[in-house]
């Protein structure tokens, strides 16, 4: 059984001066009670109560080679000693922006950022540069970094579909004006915004994979249309990959579907769970940097302690067989669930990749958007993760599972009896 009797105590404790308790409001979703972590190792991680948890919730992404990898220690230690920050270039930028264009199809310049947030702006702001337009398109149930002109439409109801809402309060009207939303996988729906917005859009953003909204896959034809939609229409075409990249494929959604976005986002996955974030893509788009039709700032940009860590995650992740090896792991693991479900009269239904899935109670057709995945029944999927956790086994709220290098067929051997012991024990 999970022990939470020293979270809870901590978390009381931490409401009284961190404001909520914790440090992103996602993490306020997690059951029982935010958890606290002591200590990280591998697959695994061990919770102040003396919990050891298989972890499938790799912080929400980053974690693709597992903690205390001693590559990736080797190369943050060394270059720790050499310099935090140099506030100036260094031969490790170089060798990161070289080693993206070799890794990923068709992108011929980077630039560097922070956070996933902070590269998707940087996207925004480039594209608008280069077009000299001013709206963009987001799709509803896509998550693309909290700044208020993109943070609309994430968790629309029913009601609200088809219009552009704020996700929280303190997000003025005027700084998401130029945000058009729409539904995602409708090539018509995007063709009819373009039709409205004649020569005005800048760009249209999206996850290739919707994994934030229930890790949809892209219908049949829907991306590479999306991308020649834009192109017809004189818009940027941006892949947010700030999850897909470097964890569905070495090449993220360009590799895995072999597609030519203009620009796409990294994050997470890029540096094992160092900060760095890049923008990536034409050519001719980071023109508009170099001329000084557009800029790009920032403090921390390329410092030499995330990029060390970011050339050692990509050199990890070059080893031959390991995204066929993470792939087939979750597999086995989604192929697990759905026939355990059957077996005990649950309606179920896994979507996504082999490292990056959702598990959706109640739905019997994979969905093709949040408006399907708002059908789900969220509270069986509650206590099936409840009770996974009491099997040592942690995924992420909303029945969302990644899986990355660090897990082996030991802890497979550990997920499979528990995954049957979990659905019985819905009945
Ligand atoms: C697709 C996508 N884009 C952007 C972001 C924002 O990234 P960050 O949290 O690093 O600011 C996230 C974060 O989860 C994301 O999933």
């Amino acid at each position: 059984m999970l022990k939470t009797e020293q979270s809870q105590l901590l978390y009381d404790q931490a409401c009284q001066s961190l404001a909520t308790g914790v440090s992103t409001a996602f993490r306020k979703q997690v059951t029982p009670v935010p958890m606290y972590m002591e200590s990280a190792d591998g697959p695994y991680f061990y919770d102040v109560d003396g919990n050891q948890l298989i972890d499938y919730g790799l912080a929400w992404g980053p974690l693709i080679v597992g903690n205390n990898h001693p590559r990736l220690n080797a190369a943050v230690i060394e270059q720790i000693s050499s310099g935090y920050t140099y506030g100036a270039q260094h031969r490790g930028e170089v060798e990161l922006a070289e080693k993206m264009l070799s890794m990923i199809p068709h992108v011929q310049r980077v630039i560097f950022s922070n956070s996933g947030t902070e590269a998707v702006q940087a996207a925004l702001r480039l594209a608008r540069g280069f077009t000299g337009r001013e709206k963009f398109v987001k799709f509803e149930g896509h998550y693309n970094g909290w700044l208020n002109n993109i943070l609309v439409s994430n968790h629309p109801t029913a009601e609200q579909f088809g219009t552009t809402v704020a996700d929280c309060g303190g997000q003025p009207a005027a700084e998401y004006s130029l945000t058009l939303t729409c539904p995602w996988n409708d090539l018509d729906a995007l063709r009819k915004v373009f039709q409205q917005n004649p020569g005005q859009i800048a760009a249209v953003i999206g996850e290739p994979i919707l994994v934030n909204g229930g890790s949809c896959m892209p219908g049949e034809g829907y991306l590479p249309g999306m991308i020649e939609l834009c192109r017809q229409e004189g818009a940027v075409s941006i892949f947010d990959e700030v999850i897909t990249g470097f964890r569905i494929a070495l090449g993220g959604a360009r590799e895995y579907f072999d597609l030519e976005p203009d620009l796409s986002t990294y994050a997470k996955a890029m540096a094992g769970g160092f900060t760095i974030s890049a923008v990536g893509g034409r050519q001719e788009i980071f023109d508009a940097l170099a001329d000084g039709r557009t800029s790009h700032f920032g403090t921390y940009n390329g410092n030499p302690i995330s990029v060390a860590a970011a050339i050692a995650t990509m050199d990890i992740l070059s080893e031959p067989g390991i995204y066929d090896r993470m792939h087939g792991h979750g597999y086995a693991i989604r192929e697990a669930i759905e026939t355990v479900a059957k077996q005990c009269g649950q309606t179920l239904i896994t979507t996504g990749t082999g490292t990056a899935f959702h598990v959706h109670f109640g739905l019997d057709s994979a969905p093709q958007s949040i408006r399907d995945v708002m059908r789900a029944d969220q509270e069986t999927g509650n206590r099936f993760r409840a009770a996974m956790l009491d099997h040592g086994i942690y995924n992420l709220p909303g029945g969302r599972w990644y899986v990355g290098a660090a897990h082996s067929d030991k802890e497979l051997h550990r997920v499979l009896p528990a995954i049957e012991s979990s659905m019985q024990s819905l009945r």
